[in-house]
């Protein structure tokens, strides 16, 4: 089991000071619209490597009005203090600590995973190839935690290769140093994706038929099909320097990178229907990522390689007909990472019954109830 048992905010988006007590059962916050139920998802969020699930600027989430920076401390399992911190003066950083201790980023990663969907994700399938991307890159950093190291230093090189075809004279020796640790990064990243993929396809397809329909995934991108063909890092790491080398021509017409694993998407394809997701209805697309999501935190609790993942939904209770809530409350409760969940509503998570607790979100405190 993989739950937090408690949750300190300080000085977090609307909260002042706040404390919540839980026993490791799924957590079903309710309150009305603006109580502050996503900003308690998005300070558990922010547990995980990125910049959390509203994509905040660090400074953003510090309470209006706050003397300093904002804290979010937690207990893992009841037993290991874990705590992120954003500190008042000097350029934005976070610090990490566990138990304590000052701690790395990566050493929160090996200790908690999460997952989260919002409704910013429902028009995932329907958007453009980033989003989906972005979508599916967090499933991978849940999964593969170097990841997200592979994926800063994708980015970093990228920048700087752009920076030097937007001058639009490209010494090659330069370039080539540039392009090999691009090359480097988005190898691992190719591989890193073809990897979950198919874990993810495995435990999609080992789900039970029911109330979420299945996926079919596949990658499109040039070094991702690699992988999924079994090439290893060295080949996809050598077909991704000549792609780099052989379109700066191209690119310096462009003036940015046109070729890499930061053009590829996800494809997926609503398996009832055959057809694309982005065709399906809106309910049917969120049932899908209900599916979807529900297969990556399956396939995480079991493998044993690592924590069970949190799970966050936030809003996803109130577009179930009642039989869909009632069966993902059943595969909630049934994880083992503990789950949140958000609704204007207690009614909503009245079928979990004694399964889950409840928690009432209003004015700027949260109240645990049973
Ligand atoms: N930095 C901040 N300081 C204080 N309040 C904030 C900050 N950021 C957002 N809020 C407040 O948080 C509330 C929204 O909370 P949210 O968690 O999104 O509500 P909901 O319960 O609907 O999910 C708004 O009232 C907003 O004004
Ligand atoms: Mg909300």
């Amino acid at each position: 089991m993989t739950a937090l048992t408690r949750l300190t905010l300080t000085d977090f988006r609307n909260y002042e000071r706040l404390t919540l007590v839980l026993d490791g059962r799924p957590v079903c916050l309710y309150g009305s619209n603006g109580a502050g139920k996503t900003n308690l998802l998005e300070a558990i969020s922010q547990f995980g490597p990125g910049r959390g699930l509203r994509a905040a600027q660090l400074a953003e989430m510090t309470r209006h009005g706050a003397a300093g920076g904002w804290t979010i401390s937690g207990v893992l399992d009841g037993e290991q203090k874990i705590g992120i911190a954003l500190e008042g003066a000097g350029p934005a950083k976070r610090s990490v600590r566990i138990d304590g201790a000052p701690a790395s980023p990566g050493d929160l990663a090996e200790r908690m995973r999460l997952i989260w969907l919002t409704p910013t994700m429902d028009g995932v399938f329907r958007g453009g190839a980033s989003e989906r991307r972005r979508f599916f890159d967090r499933l991978v950093m849940a999964h593969q935690p170097s990841h997200g190291g592979a994926s800063t230093r994708y980015e970093k090189a990228l920048a700087e290769r752009n920076a030097l075809l937007e001058r639009g004279h490209v010494d090659p020796a330069w370039a080539d140093a540039i392009e090999a640790r691009l090359a480097e990064a988005g190898a691992e990243i190719a591989v890193n994706r073809a990897l979950v993929l198919a874990e993810l396809q495995a435990a999609i397809d080992a789900r039970p038929e029911g109330h979420f329909p299945k996926a079919d995934l596949s990658l499109e991108g040039e070094a991702e099909a690699a992988a999924l063909q079994g090439e290893d890092f060295r080949a996809i790491f050598d077909l991704l320097v000549d792609a780099y080398r052989n379109g700066r021509r191209r690119d310096i017409g462009a003036g940015r990178t046109l070729s890499g694993p930061h053009r590829s998407d996800l494809g997926v394809i609503h398996r009832p229907s055959g057809a694309p997701a982005g065709e399906a209805s809106t309910g049917q697309q969120k049932a899908l990522l209900i599916g979807l999501v529900l297969a990556s935190a399956g396939a995480l609790s079991v493998n044993g390689e690592g924590p069970a993942p949190l799970l966050l939904l936030d809003e996803a209770a109130a577009h179930l007909d009642p039989d869909r809530r009632t069966a993902l409350f059943g595969e909630l409760a049934a994880l083992n990472g503990q789950a949140w969940l958000t609704g204007t509503d207690a009614y909503l998570f009245e079928t979990f019954g004694t399964q889950a607790q409840r928690v009432r979100v209003e004015s700027c405190s949260a109240v645990v109830e049973a």
